[in-house]
C-alpha cells in the first residue's frame, strides 16, 4: 500500500468533489467563458466567477476582481514580478526562496535590468522584517518573501514584513505555495500588495491551476498579452482586472476543481490545521529522537507548516528517499528547487529528505515512515 507524504510537491489524493467538479466542467460547463455570448459560454463564465468569489472569500480579498487565475504558482510569481518591475529597480528578497522567485530575479539581474539583494535566514530559519528594512535603497520597489519555506516549513513573519513595507511605500509580494490551504491566509491583514499561490497543493485542486491576489492600487503590467474577451477592437492589451492578466483561454476544468478544493479547505481549515500540526509534531519528535538524524525544521508546531526535512548521518537524501519508495512511502529527496536555502543549511551537496503529510494521512502513516527510516539507518 502506498503512503503518500509528498503533499508539499502536490496534494494527493484529490477529493472526489474535485474530480467530480472537473468532470462536470468538461461536460455541463464546457465552453469558452467570456468569449461567445451563447448560453453554454455564459454558464462557463458563471462558473469562473463563482470560483473567483470562493478564492476571494478564502483569502479575504476585497472582491473577486482582485483574483487573477494563473496556471500554477510559478506563473503567478512571474506575473507578479515581471509585471511590477521597471529597469533600474532594486528588489529585496531572501535566500529561502524557491527557484520560481530566485531564477526570475537572477535572470533579470543578469540582463542588467534590476538589482537584487537576497537576505540570509537567522538562527530560527526566518528573515525578520528589520532585515528587509535595513536592505531598502532609494530605488527599492519590491520586497518578496515566501510565506513558509518549502524546505523547512518555517513560517516567515509575513505580517510584520507587510507592515514595514507598507510604511516604506514598497510593494510586497508573498509566495504562498506552502501556506495557502494549510494555515489561514488573510491578504488584507498581511498588508501585502501581491499574493501568489498554486491551486494543486494545499487547495487540493488539479495541476495547471493557481492564482494571484492583486491589492487595490497595485499597478501591474501584463506579463502575457493576448485575447481577453474584452476591448477586442484594440490591438493593445487592456489593463482591466482581472481579465487583462489572463490572456488566452482559461483552464476552466482546472478552475472548477480548484473551487471545489478551496471550498472544502475553507470549511475545514481549523480542523485540518490542527490535524496537520499533530501529525507533523509526531513526525518531528520521532525524527529528533534518532541519534543519526539531523532535523532542519522548527521545533515549535505553530512555527511551521506541514513540512519536516531531515538527513541521516553519512547518507544522501536521495538514497534515503529511494529506500522509502521501495517501502511504499513517497517523500521527496534532493534540493527542492531552493538552492539558496540549501546553501544556508549547508545541504547543497546532500539535499534533504522532505516529508510533508496532509490532514488525510494517519498517525500509522507517520509510524510507518519512522520505522522505515530506522530500518534504513
Ligand atoms: N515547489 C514544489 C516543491 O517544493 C514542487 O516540491
Amino acid at each position: 500500500m502506498e503512503i503518500y507524504l509528498d503533499n508539499a510537491a502536490t496534494s494527493h489524493p484529490k477529493p472526489q468533489a474535485v474530480v467530480d467538479a472537473v468532470m462536470q466542467a468538461l461536460t455541463t460547463y464546457n465552453a469558452n467563458p467570456g468569449r461567445s455570448g451563447h448560453q453554454r459560454a455564459l454558464r462557463g463564465a458563471r462558473l469562473l466567477l463563482s470560483a473567483r468569489e470562493s478564492l476571494a472569500r478564502l483569502l479575504n480579498a476585497e472582491d473577486s476582481d482582485r483574483i487573477v487565475f494563473c496556471f500554477n504558482g510559478t506563473d503567478a510569481l512571474n506575473t507578479a514580478i515581471k509585471g511590477s518591475l521597471r529597469v533600474g529597480d532594486h528588489v529585496v528578497s531572501t535566500m529561502m526562496e524557491h527557484n520560481s522567485v530566485l531564477r526570475v530575479l537572477k535572470e533579470l539581474e543578469k540582463s542588467g535590468l534590476i538589482e537584487v539583494t537576497l537576505l540570509e535566514p537567522d538562527g530560527s530559519g526566518t528573515v525578520p522584517a528589520e532585515s528587509f528594512e535595513a536592505a531598502l535603497r532609494p530605488n527599492t520597489s519590491l520586497a518578496i518573501s515566501t510565506h513558509a519555506s518549502n524546505v523547512t516549513g518555517a513560517i516567515q513573519p509575513v505580517a510584520a514584513i507587510g507592515e514595514a513595507m507598507r510604511r516604506h511605500g514598497v510593494r510586497y509580494l508573498i509566495d504562498g505555495a506552502q501556506a495557502v490551504g494549510h494555515i489561514p491566509v488573510d491578504v488584507r491583514a498581511l498588508k501585502c500588495s501581491l499574493y501568489a499561490f498554486p491551486g494543486h497543493k494545499g487547495l487540493l485542486g488539479p495541476q495547471g491551476t493557481g492564482g494571484l491576489y492583486v491589492a487595490p492600487g497595485t499597478p501591474l503590467r501584463a506579463f502575457r498579452e493576448g485575447g481577453t474577451g474584452s476591448s477586442s477592437e484594440s490591438m493593445l492589451q487592456p489593463v482591466d482586472m482581472p481579465e487583462g492578466y489572463e490572456s488566452g483561454t482559461v483552464n476552466l476544468p482546472g478552475v472548477a476543481g480548484l473551487e471545489a478544493g478551496a471550498s472544502l479547505v475553507q470549511a475545514q481549515m481549523n480542523e485540518r490545521m490542527r490535524r496537520e500540526r499533530a501529525l507533523t509534531q509526531a513526525l518531528y519528535e520521532g525524527l529528533s529522537h534518532m541519534d543519526n538524524a539531523v532535523v532542519y525544521s522548527p521545533s515549535e508546531p505553530a512555527a511551521r507548516v506541514s513540512v519536516v526535512s531531515f538527513n541521516l548521518d553519512g547518507a544522501s537524501s536521495e538514497s534515503v528517499s529511494d529506500y522509502l519508495d521501495t517501502q511504499g512511502i513517497a517523500v521527496r529527496g534532493g534540493l527542492h528547487c531552493a538552492p539558496g536555502m540549501h546553501q544556508a543549511l549547508g545541504t547543497l551537496r546532500s539535499g534533504a529528505v522532505r516529508v510533508s503529510p496532509s490532514w488525510q494521512n494517519s498517525f500509522e502513516d507517520i509510524e510507518a515512515l519512522l520505522s522505515a527510516v530506522k530500518r534504513y539507518g
